[in-house]
């Protein structure tokens, strides 16, 4: 079975990848490279066997093509990864993000309903919650997105819910949390620019190359004061899109499903953990709040547990803080090095 992986040269995406191929899958990526990485692509060929992995370069909207794809590739399900995912850019440049995010995504969806591929993952995300009425915060939440990226993703979550009523058209969407550390292999991690997530932006600082971390707030009703997040292992996420595709192949029904562990950290506690897996300090100052950030964001995730068979296994804080540290201590400057 071959899985048409969109955002495959991105961070998760290049972990779903391997995720799926040790899984037994094949995988035609479909990646257009505007913020993923040829190199990543590389060395998830260079481990598979020859033709397990194909990579097309290429937008998610040219309908032709991923017409073409599904044909010769004889796929039988998509994950959909490609997405813009800045939450400050999408209110600086909302056109962007509707037109990236939710007339790609339509595009796509409307390409494979079209082909017969009824099997479809996307990558949501917890913006789609905006700030929460109720904490851990249970899929049944209400979804009011703060910004315009939050709400590409809502919308395609909409259309996907009436695809299904109408024409039968399964999916799984797969709310994330913080998603964080790096394969185990060494060689995939992550590389966003600019990098926005706060373990890289740590991890930099701890190897000098910023000079202090900018923590925004320090006047949260939390026990420190600072943001407290949801962060889970980038491998255990894979894990969850390879469930989901077999749960969609064996006939399984649409579902909506978080992603995350649970439990919460806060910024210092998450720079107190690079300091203890790095042994080195990280220089900071508590700046202003950002427009738009809740005070806590963390999954209830007893739903992913009951119904897809999913739980983290990697997701303890300095776990993932110790993968990523393999990353970014041995390609400092990404895939760039
Ligand atoms: N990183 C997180 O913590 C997080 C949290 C919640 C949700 N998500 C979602 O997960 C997905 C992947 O995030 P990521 O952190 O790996 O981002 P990323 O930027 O590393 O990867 C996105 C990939 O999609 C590709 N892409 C973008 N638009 C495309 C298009 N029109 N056609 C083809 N390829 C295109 C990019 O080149 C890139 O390789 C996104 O949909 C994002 O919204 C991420």
């Amino acid at each position: 079975m071959r899985v048409l992986v969109t955002g495959g040269a991105g961070y998760i995406g290049s972990h779903v990848v391997q995720v799926l191929l040790e899984n037994g899958f094949d995988v035609v990526i479909l990646d257009n490279l505007s913020r993923g990485h040829a190199a990543a692509v590389e060395r998830l060929a260079e481990r598979a066997a020859a033709g397990r992995v194909v990579f097309v370069a290429g937008d998610v909207a040219d309908a032709a093509l991923v017409e073409h794809l599904v044909r010769e590739w004889e796929v039988g399900a998509a994950v959909h990864l490609a997405a813009d995912s800045l939450v400050g850019e999408s209110v600086r440049d909302p056109a962007r993000y509707y037109r990236n995010n939710v007339t790609g995504g339509l595009t796509l969806m409307e390409t494979l309903r079209r082909s017969g591929v009824g099997c479809f993952v996307l990558s949501s995300t917890a913006a789609v919650y905006g700030e929460p009425v109720e904490t851990p915060i249970p899929e049944t939440h209400p979804v009011k997105p703060l910004n315009p990226y939050g709400t590409s993703k809502a919308l395609l979550e909409q259309v996907l819910a009436d695809y299904d009523r109408a024409y039968g058209f399964r999916y799984v969407s797969l709310r994330y949390f913080n998603a964080a550390g790096a394969h185990p292999a060494g060689d995939l991690g992550e590389d966003h620019r600019p990098e926005t997530h706060l373990i890289p932006i740590v991890l930099q600082a701890a190897l000098g190359r910023r000079p202090e971390v900018t923590v925004y707030g320090g006047d949260y009703h939390t026990p420190d004061g600072t943001a407290v997040r949801d962060y889970i292992h980038v491998c255990d996420l894979a894990d969850a899109h390879v469930l989901a595709v077999r749960h969609l192949l064996e006939g399984g029904a649409s579902a909506c499903w978080n992603l995350g562990t649970g439990r919460g950290h806060s910024v210092l506690e998450v720079l107190a953990a690079v300091e203890r897996v790095t042994g080195r300090s990280v220089p900071y100052h508590i700046g202003a709040r950002r427009d738009g950030d809740p005070a806590v964001l963390v999954a209830a995730t007893g739903r992913a547990l009951e119904e897809l068979g999913w739980a983290p296994r990697r997701s303890g804080l300095e776990e993932m803080i110790a993968s990523a540290w393999a990353w970014h201590a041995a390609h400092p400057l990404g895939y760039a090095g």
